[in-house]
């Protein structure tokens, strides 16, 4: 390699752990001579890929960054008053900075380990809070994938609660208003279909609700601007036995009645205009408020308040045996990955704006809407609403000759035939307002437009009726940090006590927490990536066309397949996105009848919440002694449901984390059986570059991105899932409303398939595009080699703890060589009769060593499933293998009697710097052991912030929004 060639390949020894002297001392231990040995020991060869990739690259960071402004300059960022879900709003620079753009908040995982999560939990509230609050409906989860996906999820709660204990469908029917937005309506109509749901289109003012109903949705601002009063058509769908949803806007409802008064069930929308930026369709946080009475019903995460085991104030995700990875088939939904960053970006804009900062926004906005309004009624453009919040309508002669004007002025509105809305929102000035006010007044022939901006906020365009009067946001967390100061010290003081990347190593297996470089995220702060609307003309971004193009080829290429869809925006709805694929394959076959899906036991809970989902019945395949699956079940079943069997979900290498041999068999057989394959790709992380879902025999799958491809866990989000499929399932591709495909979809009424001409998975075309940039530059900076050599190393990794482990811990599971894949599986169930130690004792002591704990108890019960990934180095992997070889011998001597059975520092643990330095010290093992157990915790100790969450506890005692003030008063007197 020359030293161009050598700069061009410099990114793969940043992201990759191990030197070449660490590799080879890696290979000793394990027993192996080369990583070639391993790799052929441990991919079956019937299997191997024998080709390089075709992908392009690498490049070097800079040479990347360089490259990427070109292509950032092709986007065109216009003034967006398109609205219909997406507004350009301001990120205070003190949330984009100490937040959106730091590892401490966006590198973290999911809060699963309460005790080292206490930050983004308490974030996680304040979201809940907020949204609870603005919507007044108490409920309130920690959230959901996008606005239409949240509709959805109404719907099916409704209809779930109507029909479950019958026997048959008893009431069919789903209202949903003319004017909800138009990508909600379209992800409303693919999940209906599936499951028997009837889509009923019209006038909620016209609308007569009989007991075929189960529940309805309206929009409030609706998707023209205007505002209506539901009370009355809520009365009436309650009369019929119906609930109701109501989509909404929250800067709107710090003015306007909110849909808990109005008598709504549930609330759902977008936070994104609260701070987030609009990124082309996302991510961004949708929220989920619902009455007290759909508590075990509610879809997604919810945070709850606890106790520890010291009694003090706790934060936890609460009732999660309401979710697909306890109830699987029977779970509420499939969501899993959410927008966990988005949320608590937007929680934190309330926290620093306040109740009084929100309003005062809202104000400005509703005030310029109606100088908007007024001024061009003076043009001789009436507003077609007479109640709005921050939109208009005009009917016009001729909207393209607006379009054009507005579009050569640097504008973009929203277009239906010759209705143009325009949308307002937190960055439009009164500048901006003559500049709207001029594109009409060319369209009237003057150039001589000018506004008068009247200061009096009593804004007659909100009718007294609906008007807010209720107080919101009222308890002290967002009245207190107002000053940039304050705020960034809120943030530091939460982000220290959360465990994440910039920390230590987070093995979890089958989540791939491998490193997000910098230079990955960078771009994803750039204004011609963020400041684009996801409806915005074709022409405006040829950027990301660019970008998403070169990007699909990668992922087809990568997975062996024809094609990829970048829409779904997690994992698990890249799922529902594939299953949707086959089920609409096997329709255009006269397969319509088709709906056996047969799942391995060991699967991941959302593949049966998926498969349900999809209209599916899911029939479970068992596992033999090893793990594997047990292809003679499978085979049975496979025949049994021939005439049925819409296929198999299967991931590869298996949750056990093995390759298995028999894999092309599996494929052949259910092919054989009229069924087609779908493989998870949670665990491609072992096989780019080395095989490919294609080579296996699979028709479809879906990505992590926010596993393999190196966007962050966000603490639970964002994600991306893109799925990616053969020839067959290519015409069956997501479609959506506001793409270039719409003309086609008019054409085929509405009524088409799954497919080109059918409906969306999200709200938006691309889902969450804004974060594509970041799996792009992965494999661009990588290239073909590269991106093979991070499989290679991530075998590596896990191989060599596995080998420095298995002499004191049983490992669960290997290939048929004595390898394990990029992950492998330890078995702490022994220590539970030997010492009365469990699973969750070895999790919690790890913290004292500082180390988040490896996936407990998935997909085996009583064991951790350890994933290092290859950007972890020798020394991480060996520290962490002391910790858990340390906390073996602390097993033994509860073993020989040496330590208490009960009071010993793994019960314990974690300790909190509270408890090491109380005055009163009682138990049988020092203060040292128990918060200093290896001398390398000295030189960098993370403190845990709470000892042992309880769990029953909050569950049996249900808060999910901040506590009242007087609860902390009561607190401190007890103390
Ligand atoms: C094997 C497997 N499948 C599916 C999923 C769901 O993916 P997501 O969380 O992105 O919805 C996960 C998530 O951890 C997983 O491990």
């Amino acid at each position: 390699m020359n030293l161009f060639e050598q700069q061009a390949n410099e990114f793969a020894g940043r992201h990759i752990g191990p030197s070449e002297k660490e590799t080879a001392d890696m290979l000793k231990t394990i027993g192996l001579k080369s990583l070639d040995e391993l790799i052929d020991r441990t991919i079956p060869v019937s299997i191997r890929s024998k080709k390089k990739l075709n992908i392009s690259g690498p490049q070097s960071e800079h040479q990347y960054l360089t490259s990427l402004r070109q292509v950032a300059a092709l986007n065109k960022v216009f003034k967006s008053y398109i609205g219909q879900g997406y507004y350009d709003t301001i990120v205070p620079s003190v949330i984009l900075r100490n937040v959106f753009e730091n590892p401490g908040w966006y590198t973290q995982y999911t809060p699963y380990q309460a005790e080292i999560s206490q930050g983004r939990l308490e974030s996680l509230l304040n979201f809940q809070t907020m949204v609870s609050d603005l919507t007044a409906l108490p409920l309130a989860n920690a959230s959901l994938l996008d606005e239409g996906t949240a509709a959805a999820e109404a719907m099916t709660m409704f209809f779930n609660g109507k029909n479950r204990d019958h026997e048959h469908v008893t009431t069919p029917k789903f209202f949903v208003d003319n004017n909800v937005f138009a990508q909600t309506k379209d992800i409303l109509l693919t999940r209906a279909q599936p499951i028997g749901i009837e889509l009923v289109t019209g006038d909620f003012r016209k609308v007569r609700l009989d007991e075929s109903y189960f529940g309805a949705i309206v929009q409030y601002p609706n998707s023209n601007g205007a505002i209506h009063d539901y009370r009355a058509f809520i009365k009436q769908a309650h009369e019929a036995g119906a609930y109701v949803a109501m989509a909404t806007d929250l800067l709107s409802l710090t003015l306007l009645t909110p849909p808990g008064e109005l008598g709504a069930d549930v609330a759902i929308g977008s936070t994104q205009r609260f701070g987030v930026p609009m990124g082309f369709g996302g991510p961004h946080a949708a929220f989920f408020t619902a009455k007290d009475d759909f508590k075990r019903n509610i879809p997604g995460r919810i945070i709850g308040v606890s106790i520890d085991a010291q009694g003090n104030r706790a934060l936890r995700m609460a009732l999660q045996t309401r979710e697909q990875h306890i109830k699987r088939e029977k779970a509420t939904s499939n969501i899993c990955t959410a927008q966990a960053l988005l949320a608590n970006m937007s929680a934190m804009y309330a926290v620093y704006h306040g109740p009084e900062g929100l309003t005062r926004i809202a104000k400005r906005v509703s005030l310029l809407t109606r100088t908007l309004a007024s001024e061009l009624k003076t043009l001789g453009f009436d507003n077609n609403n007479e109640n709005y919040f921050d939109t208009i309508q005009l009917s016009v002669q001729d909207a393209a000759v607006i379009r054009s004007t507005a579009e050569a002025r640097g504008m973009n509105f929203h277009y239906t035939g010759n209705t143009v809305s325009i949308t307002l929102d937190e960055t439009t000035t009164q500048e901006d307002v003559i500049n709207i006010l001029s594109v009409f007044g060319h369209a009237a022939n003057t150039d001589l437009v000018s506004a008068t901006f009247d200061m009096d906020d009593r804004l007659a365009n909100i009718p007294s009726s609906v008007t807010r009067t209720s107080e919101f946001l009222t308890h002290p967390v967002f009245n207190t940090y107002h000053s940039e100061t304050k705020m960034m010290r809120y943030l530091r003081s939460l982000e220290v006590k959360d465990l994440s990347l910039n920390t230590s190593m987070i093995s979890l297996g089958s989540c791939t927490m491998k490193l997000n470089a910098a230079t990955e995220l960078i771009p994803v702060s750039w204004p011609e990536f963020g400041g684009l609307h996801p409806f915005a003309p074709v022409d405006q971004w040829k950027g990301y066309r660019q970008i998403l193009t070169e990007l699909e080829n990668w992922l087809s290429e990568i997975t062996g397949f024809a094609a990829t869809s970048l829409q779904p925006n997690s994992g698990a709805n890249g799922e529902y996105a594939g299953l949707m694929t086959i089920r609409a394959y096997h329709a255009a076959n006269n397969g319509a009848h088709r709906d056996v899906m047969l799942i391995p036991i060991s699967a991941h809970g959302t593949n049966p919440a998926s498969a349900v989902m999809a209209g599916m019945k899911v029939v479970v395949v068992k596992s033999d002694d090893d793990g594997h699956i047990d292809v003679t079940d499978l085979k049975e079943k496979a025949i049994q449901y021939k005439d049925q069997l819409a296929g198999l979900m299967v991931t590869y290498p298996s949750t056990h984390g093995v390759f298995e041999e028999s894999i092309k068999e599996i494929c052949q057989v259910i092919h054989d059986n009229g069924g087609l394959v779908y493989m998870d790709g949670a665990n491609m992380n072992a096989q780019v570059g080395l095989t490919s879902p294609g080579l296996i025999g699979a028709d479809v799958c879906h990505l992590n991105l926010h596993k393999t491809f190196a966007i962050p866990h966000g603490g639970g989000g964002p994600g991306m899932g893109p799925i990616c499929v053969n020839e067959k399932l290519k015409p069956y591709l997501p479609g959506h409303v506001h793409s270039a495909d719409m003309e086609l979809r008019a054409a085929s009424n509405g009524k088409a398939a799954f497919g080109p001409q059918g409906h969306a998975v999200s709200a938006a075309p691309f889902g969450s595009a804004s974060i594509l940039l970041i799996s792009y530059a992965y494999i661009k900076m990588l290239g073909a080699e590269g991106v093979t050599n991070a499989t290679r190393y991530a075998i590596l990794n896990a191989n060599y703890m596995k080998a420095r482990l298995e002499k004191n811990y049983k490992i669960l599971y290997s290939g048929a060589n004595g390898t394990c894949a990029h992950e492998f599986i330890v078995d702490l169930r022994p220590f539970k009769a030997s010492a009365g130690i469990e699973a969750e004792d070895v999790a919690k002591r790890l913290m004292d060593y500082g180390f988040h704990a490896p996936t407990l108890s998935f997909p085996v019960p009583g064991t951790i499933m350890i994933e290092p990934t290859e950007s972890e180095d020798k020394a991480e992997l060996d520290r962490f293998c002391d910790a858990l070889l340390s906390i073996y011998k602390e097993i033994q001597a509860i073993e020989e009697g040496k330590a208490d059975k009960n009071d010993n520092a793994l019960k314990n643990a974690p300790h909190t710097q509270h408890v090491i330095c109380a005055d009163e010290w009682k138990h049988a093992y020092s203060r040292n052991q128990a918060a200093f157990p290896l001398p390398y915790v000295k030189n960098s100790k993370f403190w845990p912030s709470i000892a042992r969450v309880n769990n029953t506890f909050g569950d049996r005692n249900l808060i999910c929004t901040c506590e009242p003030v007087s609860s902390y008063a009561e607190e401190a007197v007890a103390n």
